[in-house]
C-alpha cells in the first residue's frame, strides 16, 4: 500500500428524514475525490456517517412512539442502503452513538475542561418551558414569544459549560491568512473572515440541561454535551483518537479535505479548529465549503414538495446518469439548479449522444470493417496524431482539474476528447474508407485510434462514472488486461494491443423522449397525500354492489330555487326528474345564488327518506364536492344529460 495517504470526510447527516439528491451531492464529491485518489496512487481513507443526538431526534422519534436509538437505527439503515445501492465507496461510516465516538467525546470534553478550554457560568436567554428550549432575544417573535409554539418565553438563566472560543480569534485569522486554501472556494474563505472572524468572537456554550438525548458531560452527568461539539469530533473519533489503539489518526489525520455545504462552513473553519488547536492536534488541510441544489430557483423542502430523491432517478436511468449530472452541471462551490428538463437534456447530448454514440459507432465499425479485431495502426500525421494529441491532452489537464475539485471542468475536459473523436469519424469516414481500394491501412488506422481514444475515455471517468467505465472495457475486450486500465496507462496514446477482440453490448445510455420523460418524472416526484401536506382519507366500512344498489341516482333540472325563509344557510329548489317535479332543501346557499342553479343539472338521490328542513320539505337530496373545512363546494357536472336518466 502507498505511504502516500490522502482522508476526506463529508459531514455527518441527520438521520431525522429521508436523504434527498442535495446529501447526495456531498456524497457523490466526496466518492469522486476519494476514487480518484486511490486511482493515482493514494492510500485513502473516506469517512461518512450520521449525526445522532439532540433534541430534534429526540422529539422525532418521540413524535413517531419509538426510542430515538430504535428510530435511528431504521433511520441510518435507510441511509447504508442508499451509500450501496450507489456504490458510494466509504471507508468507514461512523455513528455518533457508537461507544468508540461517546467515550472519545468524552475524554475531550474532560481534557479541555482540565486545561481550562471549557470552563462552568451560566446561560442565560428566553426559554419556552413547553419547548424546553432557550432562544436568543432575535429568535423571538413579537417581543417574547417562542418562534416554534408562539407561547411566552421567559428569560431564563442556566448552567452550562463554555468553550474559550474568544481566546482563538487571533490564531485563527492568523491560519486563515497564512493557508489562503485553508476554507475555501475564496468567497466562503472571505464570508468567514468579514462575517464572523472581525466581531467580537464569544464564548461557545457546550452543554446542555434541557434534554438527555446526548453524550453525558463525564463530571457532571446532568449535561449532555453540545450537538456540533460532539459531531465534529467524529472526523477524529472515528480514526481511534484518544482511544487504546490510535493508529489510524496517527495515519491519516490531518484530514486533507472536509466537505461541507455552504450553511455549515462556518462550524467547521471557525469551531472545528479552534477545538482542534485547544486540543493541540493539526488542522485540516482544507475546508471545502460547496454551494446547494436548488429546485428551480427555490431551496428544496418538504413544506414546498419540491424534494428531488435519488433513488427514482437511479432506478430509471442508472448510478453513473445520476452521479454525472451532479458533478457535471454544477461548478463546486456555488448553487446550482436541478429541474427534469436540465437533468435529462444533459442525459440525452452528454451520456447518449456523445458517449453512449462514440462507443457504439466504434465497436460497430470494427466489428463490421475489421472481424471484431482491433486492427493495428499502420498511418502517422495528421488528423490521426491530433486524437493523440488530444487525449494527452485531456488526461493532464483531467489531473488538475480533480485536484482542485472542479469536477465539472475534469468532465468537460474528457468531454473534448468525447467530440473530437466523433469528429474525427465524421473527418475519416470510416465506411468511405472500407469501399475505397487501397485505404486499408488508413481505415487500420482510424479504427485502432478510435479504439485506443474510447480506453482512454473508460479509464479516465472510472473514478467518476465507474460502472459505465467496466462497461466500456467490457466492449472493448480489455477487462482482464490490467496494465490497460490504470491511470499509467494513459499517460501515453497507443498501449492497445492490436488484435483484441471487440464485442458489441448493451447501449451505455439510450436516447429518452424528454417530454415523456418529465411527464413520468412529474408523476413520481409530485407529492402525495401526507407529504402534500393532506390529512389521510378517512374511508367508510366497504359496501356491496348490493348496498350501491338501493341508491336511486337520477339526472335533476333545477326548474326554481328560493332562499329558505328561516335558514340562511339553505336553498329551497324544485327539480324536474322527467315527468316528475321535487322539492328539494339544500344547503349550498353559501356557494350559489339562487339564479345561478336554474337551468342546471344535477345528480339527485331520489329515494332518500323525505323529511322536513326547518319546516319545509325535502324529497331527497343532491350531489355535491366539498372539501373538508366546507369553504368550497361544487355540483359535479351532468349537464347535457336530460333530466330523469338514471345515473350508477
Ligand atoms: N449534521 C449536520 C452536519 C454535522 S457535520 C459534523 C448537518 N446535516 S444535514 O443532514 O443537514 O446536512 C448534511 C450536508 O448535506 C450538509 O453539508 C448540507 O449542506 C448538505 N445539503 C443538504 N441539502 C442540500 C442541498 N439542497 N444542496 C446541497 N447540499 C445540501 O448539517
Amino acid at each position: 500500500m502507498s505511504n502516500k495517504t490522502f482522508y476526506v470526510t463529508t459531514p455527518i447527516y441527520y438521520p431525522s428524514g429521508k436523504l434527498h439528491i442535495g446529501h447526495t451531492y456531498t456524497t457523490v464529491a466526496a466518492d469522486a475525490i476519494a476514487r480518484f485518489k486511490r486511482f493515482t496512487g493514494y492510500d485513502v481513507r473516506f469517512l461518512t456517517g450520521t449525526d445522532e443526538h439532540g433534541q430534534k431526534i429526540q422529539k422525532t422519534a418521540e413524535a413517531q412512539g419509538l426510542e430515538p436509538q430504535a428510530y435511528l437505527d431504521g433511520m441510518v439503515e435507510d441511509i447504508k442502503r442508499l451509500w450501496n445501492r450507489m456504490e458510494i465507496s466509504y471507508d468507514d461510516f461512523i455513528r455518533t452513538t457508537e461507544d468508540r465516538h461517546k467515550v472519545a467525546v468524552q475524554k475531550i470534553f474532560e481534557k479541555l475542561y482540565a486545561k481550562g478550554d471549557i470552563y462552568k457560568s451560566e446561560y442565560e436567554g428566553w426559554y419556552c418551558t413547553p419547548c424546553e428550549s432557550f432562544w436568543t432575544q432575535t429568535q423571538l417573535l413579537e417581543g417574547n414569544k417562542c418562534p416554534d409554539c408562539g407561547r411566552e418565553a421567559q428569560l431564563a438563566k442556566e448552567e452550562a459549560y463554555f468553550f474559550r472560543l474568544s481566546n482563538y480569534k487571533d490564531r485563527l485569522i492568523e491560519h486563515f491568512k497564512s493557508n489562503p486554501k485553508f476554507c475555501y472556494p475564496e468567497a466562503r474563505k472571505n464570508e468567514m473572515l468579514s462575517n464572523f472572524l472581525n466581531e467580537n468572537l464569544e464564548d461557545l456554550c457546550v452543554s446542555r440541561t434541557t434534554f438527555d438525548w446526548g453524550i453525558k458531560v463525564p463530571f457532571d452527568t446532568k449535561h449532555v454535551v453540545y450537538v456540533w461539539l460532539d459531531a465534529l469530533c467524529n472526523y477524529i473519533t472515528a480514526l481511534g483518537f484518544m482511544s487504546d489503539d490510535d493508529s489510524e489518526y496517527q495515519k491519516y489525520w490531518p484530514a486533507n479535505v472536509q466537505l461541507v455545504g455552504k450553511e455549515i462552513v462556518r462550524f467547521h473553519s471557525i469551531i472545528w479548529p479552534a477545538i482542534l488547536m485547544a486540543l493541540d492536534v493539526p488542522l485540516p488541510q482544507q475546508v471545502f465549503g460547496h454551494g446547494w441544489i436548488l429546485f428551480g430557483d427555490d431551496k428544496m423542502s418538504k413544506s414546498k414538495g419540491n424534494i428531488v430523491y435519488p433513488e427514482p432517478l437511479i432506478e430509471r436511468y442508472g448510478i453513473d446518469a445520476l452521479k454525472y449530472f451532479l458533478l457535471r452541471e454544477f461548478t463546486f462551490g456555488k448553487d446550482g439548479s436541478y429541474t427534469n428538463r436540465n437533468f435529462l437534456g444533459r442525459l440525452n447530448s452528454d451520456l447518449a449522444n456523445d458517449l453512449g454514440n462514440l462507443v457504439s459507432r466504434t465497436v460497430t465499425m470494427i466489428e463490421k470493417y475489421s472481424d471484431s479485431e482491433v486492427p493495428s495502426p499502420k498511418v502517422k500525421g495528421g488528423v490521426h496524431d491530433e486524437l493523440s494529441i488530444e487525449a494527452i491532452r485531456a488526461y493532464s489537464e483531467f489531473e488538475g482539474q480533480m485536484d482542485e475539485l472542479q469536477f465539472s471542468e475534469g468532465l468537460e475536459s474528457i468531454w473534448k476528447l468525447i467530440r473530437r473523436t466523433n469528429k474525427y469519424i465524421d473527418e475519416t469516414m470510416p465506411w468511405a474508407l472500407a469501399k475505397e481500394e487501397g485505404k486499408k491501412d488508413e481505415l487500420d488506422t482510424v479504427l485502432y485510434n478510435l479504439a485506443e481514444a474510447i480506453r482512454i475515455v473508460g479509464v479516465l471517468i472510472s473514478p467518476l462514472m465507474h460502472v459505465t467505465s467496466k462497461k466500456i472495457f467490457e466492449q472493448l475486450g480489455i477487462t482482464g488486461q490490467q496494465e490497460l486500465l490504470t491511470w499509467e496507462s494513459v499517460q501515453e496514446f497507443g498501449k492497445l494491443t492490436p488484435g483484441t477482440r471487440v464485442s458489441k453490448g448493451e447501449i451505455l445510455f439510450p436516447r429518452l423522449d424528454i417530454d415523456s420523460e418529465i411527464a413520468a418524472l412529474e408523476e413520481i416526484f409530485a407529492p402525495k397525500g401526507e407529504e402534500a401536506g393532506q390529512k389521510p382519507l378517512e374511508h367508510k366500512e366497504e359496501i356491496t354492489i348490493d348496498d350501491f344498489d338501493k341508491l336511486e341516482l337520477r339526472v335533476g333540472e333545477i326548474v326554481d330555487a328560493q332562499k329558505h325563509p328561516k335558514a340562511d344557510k339553505l336553498l329551497v329548489l324544485q327539480i324536474k326528474l322527467g315527468s316528475e317535479k321535487r322539492q328539494i332543501v339544500s344547503g349550498i346557499s353559501k356557494h350559489y345564488k339562487p339564479e345561478e342553479l336554474i337551468g342546471k343539472h344535477v345528480v339527485v338521490v331520489c329515494n332518500l327518506k323525505p323529511v322536513k328542513l326547518r319546516g319545509i320539505d325535502s324529497q331527497g337530496m343532491i350531489l355535491a364536492a366539498v372539501n373538508d373545512d366546507e369553504n368550497k363546494l361544487v355540483l359535479p357536472a351532468v349537464e347535457g344529460i336530460e333530466s330523469g336518466c338514471e345515473v350508477s
